[in-house]
C-alpha cells in the first residue's frame, strides 16, 4: 500500500561528522514527519547526541545534507539559523538547561521574552504552560529548590511554550527514576501530539522509546531504521 506523500519537516541525509580523530558520525540519514515523534536509539557513544546536534543545526555536518522543511539549514547564514532555533525548535536536555537564578515561571517565560514578548504576556503563558504539565504550584521556586521529575517538566514546559514545529529530547528522563521518569515521557508526548509539534527523542531506554511513533537506531555512527510489527 502506498502512503500519501507527506513532505519531511527534518531531513539527515548521509550525515558524516568528526571530532578530530574521532567519528561521531559516519553514515547517519533519518526523516521526521510533521507531528512524528522519532526514538533515537543506541548505546552510549554510538552518535546520537551528535545527530540531534546536527538535526537542530547546532552543529554542522562534515558531509551529507541536513534540511528543514525542504530548506538546507548549511544554506542559512549563522543569523538565519539562530532564529529558526529559537522560533521553530524547542529543546530538553538531561539536566541544568534551567537559569538557576529565574524562577520556574520565569525560565518557561523566557524564550517568549528573548522573542520579544512583553513580560504580562509571556508570563500568563508560562502559567497555562506550567499548569499543563503539572507543575503550576512550583511557579515561583528556583529550580534548586523542586525535584528531578518537576524540573524536567519546567524543561518541557518551556521547550513547548514557543509552539515549536520541532522538540529536541536528549535523554530527557536519563537522570531521573523510573516513575518521574514515565510522568514527564507521557506528559511531552501528549503535549506534543495535541500542539502537533515533531519530537526526536535521544534515548537508550527501550521504556522511554515506547511513548514514539518510530524508532531509529544508531550504531557505531550508523543509522538503522527499525520497522514496528
Ligand atoms: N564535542 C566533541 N568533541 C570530541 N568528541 C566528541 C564530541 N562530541 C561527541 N564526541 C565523541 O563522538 C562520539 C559520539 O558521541 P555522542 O554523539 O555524544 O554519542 P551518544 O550521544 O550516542 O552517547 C563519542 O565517541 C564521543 O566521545
Ligand atoms: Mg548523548
Amino acid at each position: 500500500m502506498t502512503k500519501p506523500a507527506t513532505p519531511p519537516l527534518l531531513v539527515a541525509d548521509s550525515i558524516a561528522k568528526s571530532f578530530g580523530p574521532t567519528k561521531a558520525l559516519t553514515q547517519a540519514s533519518m526523516t521526521v514527519a510533521p507531528g512524528e515523534i522519532v526514538a533515537v536509539m543506541g548505546p552510549s557513544g554510538s552518535g546520537k547526541s551528535t545527530l540531534l546536534h546536527c538535526l537542530a543545526g547546532i552543529i554542522a555536518p562534515d558531509a551529507g545534507m541536513v534540511s528543514y522543511a525542504g530548506q538546507g539549514l548549511a544554506q542559512l547564514s549563522d543569523t538565519r539559523r539562530s532564529a529558526l532555533r529559537r522560533t521553530d525548535f524547542g529543546f530538553v536536555f538531561q539536566f541544568g538547561q534551567l537559569v538557576p537564578e529565574l524562577t520556574c515561571l520565569e525560565n518557561v517565560a523566557l524564550p517568549l521574552r528573548l522573542g520579544g514578548g512583553r513580560r504580562r504576556d509571556a508570563e500568563a503563558r508560562a502559567t497555562e504552560w506550567l499548569a499543563r504539565l503539572e507543575v503550576g504550584d512550583i511557579a515561583g521556586k528556583r529550580p534548586g529548590e523542586v525535584s528531578g521529575g518537576q524540573g524536567q517538566r519546567v524543561a518541557v514546559s518551556r521547550a513547548l511554550v514557543t509552539s515549536p514545529k520541532a522538540v529536541f529530547a536528549d535523554e530527557p528522563t536519563g537522570a531521573l527514576d523510573s516513575l518521574a521518569g514515565e510522568h514527564v515521557m507521557r506528559l511531552l508526548t501528549d503535549t506534543a501530539r495535541e500542539t502537533g509539534a515533531a519530537v526526536v527523542l535521544v534515548t537508550h531506554e527501550p521504556r522511554v522509546a515506547a511513548y514514539a511513533d518510530r524508532e531509529v537506531v544508531v550504531r557505531d555512527g550508523r543509522t538503522k531504521a527499525v520497522e514496528f510489527a
